[in-house]
């Protein structure tokens, strides 16, 4: 039988009618004494024990994250600088939460980017504690990939350059500091980073204020408003949306281009509108051949999917509520007519075809659950950064096949996986089956449910160097499921 502190690490749920309850799987003496893992700690250590937040539903308005302005535009290229540091966020109202952020906001700054300009983020580092950055699902040089072991110190800072040379789409970034990963996302660091291309611009999909990211994440509060991070992740159950419980967002009755990431560390969102239609329009790396109408959208954790949401089909004081399943995390508010001059077309971008491959891999992601605390295993092996798993030559595509190589009875273990530096396709899953709907697109995290496989193809046509691949449920790659491939001449 798994122990408290490796339930607490996996976030497992347990299958079955039979399941005990949470609670009476915990030995009473097994407590949280030690952490899962080693690292750096915010303030005190939250007790584990959860208050559902006392909030009011649709009391408080969304915000949407402020776009960051370039301290510099020079030379065809934008300069940015932004500082880490610890601050406050308001979440429950009256209660100052510490967060760690980008540039004090707990959604950090938005930055918007072009296909083909450069863009450098100058970040200090503010913290007592090493930070980095990793732009996910950004297709940057290896010294700029925030890979875990290079890290900003405290009182230093770093200069990330984003060459842009990829189509748009929705990225984000994040921390990525090596076993701190986990605990800096979850108290904040995470921002969106947006990329335009100008064939994208050309469809004429809604823009400006239209275009809404909404960051999606999970949260656990104590009574005291704080953030409780050492706990099951399963006891998250609080969903934020830009940072806010349960906010409304006043819209017009016109068509709104929205951006959701999920940025929880382990949680999967079924999100719906209450069986309206929605289309999406774009998933993890940007727009799909073709709109694909949907009433019920699957994200796991660090997936991005864009939506288009027509509010013209309502009356002026309807309001429309996001739920995740049963629970409503947002409520959209009809608040007046506006024209619309956008347009939803029927072809959005094709898909590149995908060339022959020239390897074949097999990455299995388990856990070591023989001591008291779970170790991550790819391959059987948890993370070396002195040990390259892979060495991948430039220049060529490989189909991986991803295994969900857990398997203890009774107990489901879910995970993700996520590569740097390059972009896949879905191929087929659990040998042969067609992709799931929300595998679709051009993707950088693809889910691997219990006891699955999936079948991805992906390319390395350019940059090379140490770039990691890992489970993006961030309790489980800081516990080591995680490896690294070597792209060489
Ligand atoms: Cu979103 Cu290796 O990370
Ligand atoms: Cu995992």
């Amino acid at each position: 039988m798994l122990n408290r502190r490796q339930f607490l690490a996996l976030g497992v749920t347990v299958g079955g009618a039979a399941a005990l309850p949470f609670s009476q799987l915990i030995p009473a003496d097994a407590n949280e004494a030690e952490p899962i893992h080693k690292g750096y700690h915010l303030g005190k250590r939250t007790s584990g024990t959860g208050v559902r937040p006392a909030v009011t539903a649709f009391t408080e308005q969304m915000p949407v994250p402020p776009t960051v302005q370039a301290a510099q535009s020079a030379g065809g290229m934008d300069i940015y600088m932004i500082p880490i540091r610890a601050s406050t966020a308001e979440f429950i109202p009256g209660k100052q939460t510490p967060v760690l952020t980008y540039a004090g906001s707990f959604v950090g700054p938005t930055i918007r980017a072009k296909t083909g300009r450069p863009v450098k983020v100058v970040y200090a580092n503010q913290l007592d504690q090493p930070a980095n950055v990793h732009l996910h699902g950004g297709h940057v040089p290896a010294a700029s990939d925030g890979h875990p072991m290079d890290v900003i110190q405290p009182g230093q800072t770093r200069v990330y350059d984003y060459p842009n040379l990829q189509q748009g789409a929705t990225l984000w970034y994040h921390d990525h500091s090596h076993h701190t990963e986990a605990e800096h996302v979850y108290r904040g660091l995470h921002g969106f980073y947006l990329i335009e291309d100008e064939a994208e611009q050309g469809l004429g999909l809604p823009s400006g204020q239209y275009d809404v990211p909404i960051m999606l994440r999970d949260a656990e509060f104590d009574k005291d408003g704080g953030l409780i991070f050492f706990d099951d992740p399963a006891n998250r159950t609080t969903i934020l949306a830009n940072g806010k419980i349960q906010p409304f967002f006043p819209v017009a009755a016109r068509k709104y281009r929205i951006r959701l990431l999920n940025a929880s560390n382990e949680h999967v969102f079924q999100l719906n509108l209450g069986g309206q239609e929605m289309v999406q329009i774009a998933s993890d790396i940007g727009l799909l051949p073709a709109p694909v109408p949907l009433t019920e959208l699957v994200l796991a954790s660090a997936q991005r999917a864009e939506i288009v949401i027509d509010f013209s089909r309502f009356a002026v004081g309807t309001k429309v509520v996001l739920s995740n399943g049963s629970e409503p995390v947002l409520r959209f508010d009809v608040v007046r007519k506006a024209l619309d001059l956008s347009r939803l077309p029927a072809t959005l971008r094709p898909l590149p075809p995908l060339p022959t491959a020239t390897a074949e891999r097999e990455v299995a992601m388990s856990f070591d659950l023989s001591s008291s605390s779970p170790v991550g295993l790819v391959n059987g092996k948890p993370y070396d950064p002195n040990r390259v798993d892979f060495q991948i030559k430039r220049g060529t595509t490989e189909i991986w096949n991803v295994i969900n190589a857990d398997n203890v009875e009774g107990v489901d273990i879910d995970h993700t996986f996520h590569m740097h530096m390059t972009h896949f396709r879905v191929l087929d899953r659990d040998g042969g089956k067609p992709p799931l709907p929300q595998d679709a697109g051009l993707k950088d995290t693809v889910r691997v449910p219990p006891r699955s496989r999936v079948r991805v193809q992906a390319s390395f046509p350019d940059y090379l160097g140490k770039y990691v691949y890992h489970c993006h449920y961030l309790e489980h790659s800081s516990l080591g499921m995680m490896a690294q491939m070597e792209i060489v001449p």
